[in-house]
C-alpha cells in the first residue's frame, strides 16, 4: 500500500495543501517551522485514526478555523483507494471508500504505518508509557481484538479509579468494584499475553537488525513484566483496600513494564547514548519487519527530522536497511537540502525530494 496523494485543508498549519508522491523515498524539505512533522501527521492519521502527537482533535484543526480536512489517496496491486477524514467542534468523521468507518478496529491495520521521530529516543528510555505505547502501536496493527481489549480495559480502569475516589462501602459500591475488575481481568488477561508474545517475536529480529547497525552480537532484548497472570483477580482483591485509601488502582496492565537489555544490563541505566540510538533503530526496524511480516505488506515509513538526533553514518545505515528490507514508501523530513540530496544519490530504490513551502 502507497500514498499517491494527499490534500489537507486547514489541518495544523497547513490551510491548503496537495502534495503527491511515488514508491519509494520521499523526501520532504523545508525550513524549521513550515509543517514537515505535521505532514508526516496527517499521514499517521489517515493510517491510525489518531495524531501522533496529540489526543485532542482540537489542536488538528488549524487555529481560529473551525474544521479540518485530509483526504488521501492510497494504491494498493494497481487499485485505487480513498481516504477521508473531517472534523468540526464535536463532530469527527472518516471515511474509506466512501463508507463511514464506523469502528476504528475497522480501519487500523489496512495501512501498516511506522513512525520514527528523533524524540522517540529520549522518551522511550524516560518513560514507562511509551514504552508501553510503542508495544500498543504495534500490535493494535495485527490484531483487531488487541484494540477492543484495550478500549474496554481503560474504560473499566477511568470508571474503576472514579468510583475508589467516592468509595462507601454502605452503598452497593463494593459490587461494581467486582464488576469492574471482572472486565480488568477479561481484558488485562489478553492484553498481557499478547504483549508477552510480540515481545518474544520482536527479541530475534532486535538482535538482528542491532548486529546489523552495531556491527556486534550483544543481545539486545525487550523483557517484558507484567503482574496480570491466572492470579490477577486475587492480585485485585489483595490490593483493594489500599485502592480505596490511594482511590486509585495499583495493579494491572497500566502497570507493566517493558525493559530495554543490552546483554544483561539495561540499556536505560547503563546504556551509552550511541547504544540507545541504535537500540530505537533495531526497535523500530524489528517494528517493521514484524507487522510485514504478520500483515503481508510492506508499512509506510515516516522519518522524522532523522539528523537531528542521529549522525550522518547511522542516517546512511538506517536507510541501507530500510532498503534491505524493501520497504515500498518511505517519507523523510529534514531542513537541509544538500544532505537530503547526498542521501538521495546513495539510494538505489526510487527517490524523490519536494521542497515544502507554506501554504
Ligand atoms: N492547530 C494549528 N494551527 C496552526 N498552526 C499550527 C497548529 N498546530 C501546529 N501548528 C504550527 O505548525 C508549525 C509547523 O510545525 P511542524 O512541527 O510541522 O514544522 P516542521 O517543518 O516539522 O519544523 P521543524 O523543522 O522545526 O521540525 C508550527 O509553528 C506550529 O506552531
Ligand atoms: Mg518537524
Amino acid at each position: 500500500m502507497i500514498l499517491e496523494s494527499i490534500k489537507l485543508k486547514q489541518f495544523k498549519n497547513h490551510s491548503d495543501f496537495f502534495g503527491q508522491w511515488l514508491s519509494g523515498f520521499n523526501f520532504i524539505v523545508g525550513p524549521n517551522g513550515v509543517g514537515k512533522t505535521n505532514l508526516l501527521d496527517a499521514i499517521y492519521f489517515s493510517s491510525m485514526l489518531k495524531s501522533y502527537f496529540q489526543n485532542s482533535e482540537k489542536q488538528m484543526i488549524q487555529n481560529d478555523k473551525d474544521f479540518y480536512r485530509i483526504d488521501a489517496k492510497f494504491l494498493e496491486n494497481g487499485q485505487n483507494y480513498q481516504f477521508e477524514a473531517k472534523s468540526a467542534s464535536n463532530l469527527r468523521e472518516s471515511k474509506w471508500e466512501g463508507s463511514v468507518i464506523e469502528r476504528s478496529t475497522d480501519h487500523i491495520g489496512r495501512i501498516p504505518i511506522i513512525f520514527i521521530s528523533p524524540d522517540d529516543i529520549f522518551y522511550f528510555f524516560q518513560e514507562s508509557e511509551e514504552r508501553r505505547k510503542f508495544l500498543n502501536q504495534t500490535i493494535i496493527q495485527i490484531d483487531p481484538i488487541y484494540m477492543d481489549h484495550l478500549m474496554k480495559y481503560s474504560k473499566a480502569l477511568k470508571l474503576r479509579n472514579a468510583l475508589l475516589k467516592i468509595f462507601n462501602p454502605a452503598l452497593d459500591h463494593s459490587y461494581l468494584l467486582d464488576s469492574y475488575d471482572n472486565y480488568l481481568i477479561e481484558s488485562g488477561s489478553y492484553i498481557s499475553k499478547k504483549r508477552a508474545e510480540i515481545c518474544n517475536l520482536l527479541d530475534p529480529i532486535i538482535i538482528q537488525f542491532m548486529a546489523e547497525i552495531s556491527g556486534g552480537m550483544q543481545e539486545s532484548t525487550i523483557e517484558y513484566k507484567t503482574q496480570v497472570d491466572q492470579n490477577f483477580g486475587d492480585l485485585l482483591l489483595k490490593n483493594r483496600t489500599r485502592d480505596i485509601f490511594t482511590q486509585r488502582t495499583s495493579v494491572g496492565v497500566h502497570k507493566d513494564q517493558i525493559e530495554a537489555r543490552l546483554g544483561k544490563v539495561s540499556l536505560r541505566e547503563f546504556g551509552s547514548q550511541g547504544q540507545q540510538k541504535s537500540f530505537i533503530l533495531a526497535l523500530r526496524l524489528a517494528q517493521y519487519k514484524l507487522i510485514s511480516s504478520i500483515r503481508k505488506k510492506s508499512p509506510i515509513v515516516l522519518l522524522d527530522d532523522i539528523f537531528a538526533k542521529l549522525d550522518e553514518s547511522r542516517v546512511n545505515n538506517l536507510l541501507a536497511l530500510l532498503e534491505q528490507e524493501k520497504v515500498e514508501q518511505c517519507f523523510i523530513t529534514d531542513t537541509h537540502l544538500e544532505r537530503v540530496e547526498k542521501l538521495k544519490s546513495q539510494l538505489s530504490s526510487t527517490s524523490s525530494i519536494i521542497n515544502l513551502n507554506i501554504t
